[in-house]
């Protein structure tokens, strides 16, 4: 399977192709070796027009030579149709790489060798103006500081059809992982990474397991639980690492949560935790897990007093998200994904909101994959939660205190999301945004208002108990003024959180 790898300058195409040895070249240094000039002297002497004309040659030879199996392009490339034509045919790595790396990395400035580097304005509009070209052509995404040992990337897409699922590269301080994307890819195929070895341990619910229980065959061991809130819970860990051991499990093997967030929160907290900490991989069978829950390695349990309140970071090894799965969801289970759709799209603003809001379907695959590469940026610039991370928590934080004001029983989560982006959306004073969500909500099937027999105080009182807290002092809020403009650690008046929490009674 021949791979293409496309960036902007500084992304570290050529480091990344010089890492994977033989079979991998460069279009710049077989130009400099053909011609015998560097790229810039070429680009000076005669001209960019020129040049770009040897760049789509030798760019279109390396590319129908079997001997190649990974091409690393040049920066402009994709200006040429014909190359844009041969790339439906290749897989293309995107290195995304962001625009002050970019700067500093090739040494831009100036005086810089590279003439379109010179001008800081002109390098951050060409940035700009060539980011979506590559997000649209892009069957893989990397993020820049991922170039060293990118053997790895490139095993990770082994036995993977060319244009079969859109992979997205998650990176964290405590470690990376690929995250798969496409249709079918567990329902109808059964797909696993050819690099993670070990004996395989299926951890699911009645739900999700009856559909995908089996789609990884050989399985060691199966292990299920009941479906729903209720069984996020310490007793449900027990039960769960008293199986484990009853099968003998070890931890060379690798656990596969199979559903939905209850199951990859359980399974990724008992992975976490048993004999110390084993692999696991998330294959997440719900709206809210493929848009949210399966990445970024929270993982836990509920107390009967709060949520979420016991449990451990621990990155998956991968994600493998198959949006075919969704079609066996019940109606009100992708509707409550819904809430963190819209979430998602309210913190990314840009594109995505764009698409979400002029209604693209909950699960059409753009918008899972929108969604997720959202979170994974976010992730991967706080893992433990010390900062940006924390707008994640939009709408979460009213959310978070119905569940646990209705016992984890009267509402999905993602219906509370629902419900607390709207009161977080009053607070920051975005009446008109919060209309249109109401609005894209109830179209969705969401409940806009909480059930009567629901006390204000008790919604009040629980919120108290959010993890964001800090000692004594108030809880903070994460308040979000417009599309792409979360801020976290924002503390409201009680009175108007008092009356953001009634407007919800209708
Ligand atoms: N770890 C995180 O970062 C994070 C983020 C967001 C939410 N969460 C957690 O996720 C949980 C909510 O997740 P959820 O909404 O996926 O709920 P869930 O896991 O309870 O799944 C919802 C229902 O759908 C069923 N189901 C799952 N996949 C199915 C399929 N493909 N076909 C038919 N039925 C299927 C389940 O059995 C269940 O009954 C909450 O506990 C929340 O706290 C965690």
């Amino acid at each position: 399977m021949k791979s293409v790898l496309v960036g902007f300058m500084g992304a570290g195409k050529s480091t990344a192709a010089r890492t994977l040895g033989e079979g991998a070249a460069d279009v710049d240094a077989v130009i400099e070796a053909r011609v015998g000039r560097s790229v810039q002297e070429i680009f000076e002497q005669d001209g960019e027009a020129a040049f770009r004309e040897l760049e789509e040659q030798a760019t279109l030879e390396l590319l129908a030579d079997h001997a190649i199996h990974t091409v690393a392009l040049g920066g402009g490339a994709l200006g040429s149709s014909r190359v844009r034509e041969a790339l439906k045919e290749v897989r293309v790595i995107w290195l995304d790489v962001e625009v002050d790396l970019a700067w500093e990395r090739i040494g831009a400035g100036k005086d810089s060798a590279r003439p379109l580097a010179r001008d800081p304005q002109a390098f951050e509009r060409l940035h700009s103006e060539r980011r979506p070209d590559y997000e649209a052509l892009a069957d893989v995404i990397v993020p820049a500081s991922r170039v060293e040992n990118f053997s790895e990337v490139i095993a990770s897409l082994e036995g993977l059809g060319a244009k079969e699922a859109q992979v997205l590269w998650a990176t964290t301080a405590s470690g990376d992982y690929p995250v798969y994307i496409g249709r079918g890819l567990v329902s109808e195929r059964g797909f696993w990474p050819a690099n993670i070895p070990g004996r395989r341990v299926v951890i699911s619910d009645y739900n999700a397991g009856r559909h995908y229980g089996e789609a990884f065959e050989p399985t060691f061991a199966g292990i299920r639980v009941m479906p729903g809130e209720q069984s996020k819970t310490l007793a449900h860990a027990e039960i769960v690492w008293t199986e484990m051991v009853r099968h003998g499990v070890t931890r060379t093997d690798v656990v596969a949560a199979i559903g939905g967030g209850v199951v990859g929160d359980l399974a990724g907290f008992c992975a976490a935790t048993y004999q110390r900490g084993m692999r696991y991989v998330q294959v997440p069978t719900t709206l809210v897990a493929q848009v949210d829950s399966a990445y970024g390695g929270k993982t836990g349990v509920d107390l009967s007093e709060a949520k979420n309140y016991v449990g451990a970071f621990h990155q998956p090894v991968a994600v493998i998200a198959d949006t075919a799965t969704l079609e066996t969801l019940p109606a009100e289970e992708l509707a409550a994904g819904y809430a963190e759709v819209v979430k998602t799209g309210l913190l990314a603003g840009g594109a995505l909101w764009d698409l979400i809001s002029g209604g693209a379907a909950p699960n059409d695959p753009r918008v899972i994959a929108g969604c997720a590469l959202t979170k994974l940026r976010v992730v991967a610039e706080d893992e433990q939660d010390l900062g940006l991370r924390q707008t994640l928590n939009l709408g979460h934080t009213v959310g978070h205190a119905i569940e646990t004001a209705t016992g984890y029983a009267r509402y999905r989560h993602g219906e509370a999301v629902g419900l607390g982006l709207l009161a977080a959306l009053r607070l920051s004073g975005a009446d008109s945004l919060r209309d249109e969500v109401a609005g894209l909500m109830g179209e969705a099937g969401l409940p806009l208002t909480l059930d009567p027999s629901l006390d204000v105080d008790q919604v009040i009182f629980a919120t108290a108990r959010d993890k964001k807290r800090v000692g004594e002092g108030p809880v903070p809020f994460v308040l979000c003024p417009a599309p792409g403009r979360a801020q976290f650690g924002q503390y409201v008046p009680p009175a108007e959180l008092r009356a953001a929490v009634k407007e919800l009674f209708g």
